[in-house]
């Protein structure tokens, strides 16, 4: 199968299509907290930042979806957008299940008025967010932070992370061979242009978060115990085997997210070596 070729197209948009999974997040089997686990689910100070992502993805997927004239295309950009949009009415039920502290402040951020450009955007932070996720949640779920039925449900969400990132890796080749940028290297020079993009706009999150989590007086969070040094390594480590566990699962003709781990594996393969070659 050739990279930019329609029978690459057919593959990649009937894979997404066809893994779609309907559900209910009213309905799902939502547990019973005690207080100590209610206590830890609260204190984590990033549900209202999460909620606003999912929020601002639905939106910027479907404004894309509307551009589209291909009808494949069309329907698998579509139903990612109506997944955005249910990952956060499924954030929505929590929050208000569980009496967590979030606003839905309005989409005010302006969305690139390129809508391509801003689903490309968009795309590469999937990417970065879902490759740093997949490790904490490992450590998370690992550790028993909350109880197991609730990292069921959400192991839901990040499943469908992992599949918008393959369609996306799959889609940007796809159309940027059909706009005659398909050479190897120039896809991967622009893939690590958005990349770093993507890692800036992460940081600027996380610091954010932390400031909010200072100004909040909230106790030392999960999240802050993974970003503290002598962690890191761990943490790079469960994210890249997760990571190829999750994309284990693909048809192997399909194109993967491969730049952050190979990234990663480099830093972490450096930091073997002894004082005197490092
Ligand atoms: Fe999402
Ligand atoms: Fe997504």
């Amino acid at each position: 199968m050739r990279i930019g070729s329609d029978e690459h197209k057919q593959r990649f948009c009937g894979q997404f299509i066809a893994s779609h999974r309907q559900f209910d997040p009213a309905i799902l089997p939502w547990p019973d907290l005690d207080d100590a686990a209610l206590g830890r689910l609260r204190g984590i100070p990033f549900w209202q930042e999460v909620l606003y992502t999912e929020r601002r993805a639905g939106a910027i997927v479907a404004a894309y979806a509307a551009t589209i004239a291909d009808p494949l295309m069309r329907e698998a950009v579509s139903l990612q957008g109506f997944e955005e949009a249910r990952h956060a009415e499924l954030l929505r039920v929590m929050i208000h299940r569980y009496r967590i502290a979030a606003d839905e402040p309005p989409l005010d951020e302006p969305i690139n008025s390129d809508l391509r450009r801003a689903f490309v955007d968009f795309g590469y932070g999937e990417c970065v967010d879902a490759f740093f996720g997949f490790g904490m949640f490992k450590i998370a779920r690992r550790s028993g932070f909350l109880p197991e039925p609730l990292f069921e449900i959400f192991d839901m969400l990040m499943h469908e992370e992992t599949r918008h990132i393959v369609f996306f890796i799959n889609w940007m080749a796809w159309q940027q061979t059909a706009r005659g940028y398909g050479a190897r290297w120039l896809r991967a020079a622009i893939a690590a242009w958005y990349y770093s993009r993507a890692i800036g706009r992460l940081l600027g999150t996380l610091w954010c978060v932390r400031d909010a989590n200072d100004r909040r007086d909230f106790s030392a969070t999960q999240a802050s115990v993974l970003l503290n040094g002598s962690h890191f390594r761990g943490f790079v480590q469960q994210c890249c085997a997760e990571h190829a566990r999750r994309m284990a699962g693909f048809d192997y003709d399909l194109l993967l997210p491969r730049l952050l781990p190979t990234v990663a594996g480099v830093v972490l393969a450096g930091r073997r070596l002894p004082p005197s070659v490092a």
